[in-house]
């Protein structure tokens, strides 16, 4: 994951764009929460899109709202849960917005909505609208029959068409740092996942509507772009009779004025191909962080979760990405206490990470999902265990990550400044590593300057500028 990003499993943040102060009589105001990955953030940007032109203005407050949106989260229990917890406090708040005489409309989108709607509607039944991930072209007309019919709605399809074609002409973000979709869905079905469930197939945008978009994002300022996929490197877009892989359309995208860095999230390693290492090497705009997801170093655990790769997969293809770019920051997840998950076999994720070393890592305890193969695998991991498995493997990893940034002090390095730190006259940006850089400076967004980095905190460095 990046760190402009919103974190996984992370409270849920008020989402896309510049919120309002106020209204006026003719706009109405949307709220949006977003829960889970970049592109749950993405597509809450794009449904703010989709509903400006029917007068809907970003408010920080639901409080404020005339229409609150939940872009939500399935990948684990917990973020499932916040859901329901949010539902609550929403019912209080529209019953307290009717008590003033104001009708608020509630919509729940994104995966929870996708894979419980039904569910969803019986607990709370003061949501108005259900809509799963490919359907958000249509909210501005789910919003209009419900204000029709002040009955509630649920479209929870996956219809013929790519809502891609149907919202309107790409992202209207003003990021230095943009979030592009140029994939969705997944077809891998490892057994622990909803994904392919709640996201659907796997689906390729063509070229020329991410170029498109690629253009605008840059025109409003944009000068990274991070490409956004489910499985972000099983790209394929077809472009009249060919089929563009990841690496090619990554070329189109570095040759566009404007542009000064790329990333790519989120990848597996099986669709790890020769082209896109290459890249790695020869593409001096392809910024040096990949995030790589192993899950485990088992092989009889990555079996079971239907990875398709072994352990040694893993290491050869991270030595040959480490061939093409020395200096490659990796990043990963993991997953402890997965079904039947022994001893020896979390030793092995262990050996794994410490003979791999990464610089940034995100670990969860295997949460069982509804529906999912291994939910009903035999051999669950109790709860204890997973939790001192969890432990030990992030200390070992928040060990590597200090380690990675005590080096890089000392260091001059491009940062690109995304906006203002906490303090008065500080400036926030990364490296090309990824790494949270403050300095005491200010530096207009967008701009890339050479910072000395003079000391590592622990998420972060702060550094001087240094030209
Ligand atoms: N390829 C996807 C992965 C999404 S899920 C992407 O674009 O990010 C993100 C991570 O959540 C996975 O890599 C996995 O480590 C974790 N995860 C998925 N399902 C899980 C489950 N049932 N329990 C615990 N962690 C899970
Ligand atoms: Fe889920 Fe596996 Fe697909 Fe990633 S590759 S989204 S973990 S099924
Ligand atoms: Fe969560 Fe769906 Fe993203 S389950 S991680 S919001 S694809």
């Amino acid at each position: 994951m990046t760190g402009i990003v919103l974190g996984k499993g992370s409270g849920g943040r008020a989402a896309g764009g510049r919120p309002v102060g106020s209204t006026n009589a003719l706009t109405k105001s949307l709220f949006i929460r977003t829960y889970g990955c970049q592109m749950n953030a993405y597509d809450s940007g794009r449904m703010a899109d989709v509903m400006t032109p029917h007068g809907y203005r970003l408010v920080a407050e639901p409080a404020d709202a005339d229409l609150i949106l939940l872009n939500t989260c399935h990948i684990r229990e917990k973020a499932a849960e916040k859901t329901f917890s949010e539902l609550g406090r929403l019912r209080q708040l529209k019953e307290l917005r009717a008590s003033a005489g104001r009708r608020t409309l509630v919509a729940v989108a994104g995966c929870v909505a996708q894979a419980e709607g039904a569910e969803l509607q019986a607990r709370a039944p003061f949501v108005d609208i259900v809509l799963g991930p490919q359907t958000y072209h249509r909210l501005p007309e789910l919003v209009a029959q419900v204000e029709r019919r002040a009955g509630a709605v649920l479209d929870t399809e996956f219809p013929a068409e790519s809502k891609f074609d149907h919202l309107p002409d790409g992202s209207s973000a003003s990021t230095a740092s943009a979030f592009l979709a140029v994939q969705e869905g997944c077809d891998k079905f490892c057994t622990f996942c909803v994904v392919p469930y709640t996201r659907g197939a796997e689906y390729s945008r063509p070229p020329a509507s991410i170029l498109a978009e690629a253009r605008a994002l840059l025109s409003r300022g944009a000068v990274e772009l991070v490409l956004l996929g489910q499985n972000v490197n099983a790209y394929h877009g077809a472009a009249g009779g060919e089929t563009w892989s990841l690496a090619r359309l990554i070329d189109a995208l570095a040759e566009l004025p404007g542009l000064q860095r790329l990333r790519y999230t989120t990848s597996h390693p099986l669709d790890m191909g020769d082209d896109l290492i290459a890249r790695h090497r020869d593409c001096a705009k392809l910024m040096p962080y990949l995030h790589l997801p192993v899950q485990a170093g088992s092989d009889r655990v990555l079996t079971a979760m239907n990875r398709r790769y072994r352990r040694a997969d893993y290491e050869r293809l991270v030595e040959r990405l480490r061939l093409a770019r020395p200096d490659l920051a990796l990043s990963g997840d993991f997953i402890v206490g997965f079904p039947g998950e022994s001893d020896a076999d979390f030793a092995e994720t262990m050996d794994l990470v410490r003979r791999i070393g990464f610089a940034q890592a995100y670990s969860f305890k295997y949460s069982p999902r509804p529906g999912t193969p291994a939910a009903i695998l035999p051999g669950q991991v109790p709860a204890p265990v997973k939790a001192e498995r969890l432990a030990a493997l992030q200390s070992l990893l928040a060990e590597q990550q200090r380690r990675f940034n005590a080096a890089s002090v000392g260091l001059t390095v491009p940062v690109l400044f995304e906006g203002a730190g906490r303090r008065a006259g500080q400036s926030v940006g990364r490296s090309p590593h990824n790494q949270s850089v403050h300095v005491e400076a200010s530096c207009p967004p967008g701009s890339i300057r050479p910072v000395r980095l003079t000391a590592s905190l622990a998420n972060s460095l702060s550094g001087r500028l240094a030209g």
